[in-house]
């Protein structure tokens, strides 16, 4: 129900934006466009899967098309764990809630895959190299007005490495954490274990 009357082919670079259109989010499809586009770059840089790279660029926001007002009780529904700060803002749940929806209505069954798009928003400990090609490509082609402010410097560290640019966003979220709704776990736990720091986010 969630996919709407859409007759699917199998390909995500076809399917997710017909979906996201028709049920009324274009600039979500565009979004998902070029996180693909930029996914599938990183992956090509970084020696990862590249096609794994751009199927979870194009879908791993797919959870916008649960409304926000459903994603609590939908999450719990579909035994999904959610965390307290993931209640306070359910807007964070869209990347728990895209798995089952790419893995049942999308037909996507590879694992590194549903990984990525599983931790896009937040990353998580023990993240593995397409996780991070792909939270960096949703960071890159961000849904927001103009280019993004950490923009320069993560493209800088990514000359170094992939981690050393998971840690120019994470430190640019550190810096302004006492103004983010809420600080998510998975987060934390990224950045403690790639960027060796020991603070608390309290
Ligand atoms: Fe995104």
């Amino acid at each position: 129900m969630w996919l709407g009357d859409v007759a699917l082919t199998g390909d995500p670079a076809q399917d997710v934006p017909a979906v996201l259109t028709a049920r009324g989010y274009p600039q979500t499809a565009a979004h998902c466009a070029h996180v693909a586009a930029e996914a599938k770059a990183l992956a090509e840089r970084f020696a990862a899967d590249g096609r794994a790279a751009e199927w979870a660029g194009w879908l791993h926001d797919v959870g916008a098309l649960i409304p926000l007002e459903q994603r609590v009780a939908l999450a719990r529904a579909w035994g999904i764990g959610v965390l307290p700060e993931e209640a306070r803002l359910p807007m964070i749940l869209h990347q728990k809630l895209a798995v089952p929806l790419a893995r049942e209505g999308f037909g996507v069954r590879e694992v590194a895959v549903l990984s990525a798009i599983g931790c896009h928003t937040t990353l998580k400990s023990d993240a593995a190299l397409l996780d991070k090609v792909v939270f960096l490509a949703d960071k890159i082609a961000w849904d927001q007005e103009g280019p993004p402010p950490y923009l320069a410097s993560l493209r800088a560290a990514l000359t170094h490495s992939l981690d050393a640019a998971v840690c120019v966003y994470l430190n640019y979220l550190w810096e302004r954490r006492a103004t983010l709704p809420v600080v998510h776990p998975w987060l934390v736990a990224a950045y403690r274990q790639l960027c060796g720091v020991a603070q608390s986010w309290s």
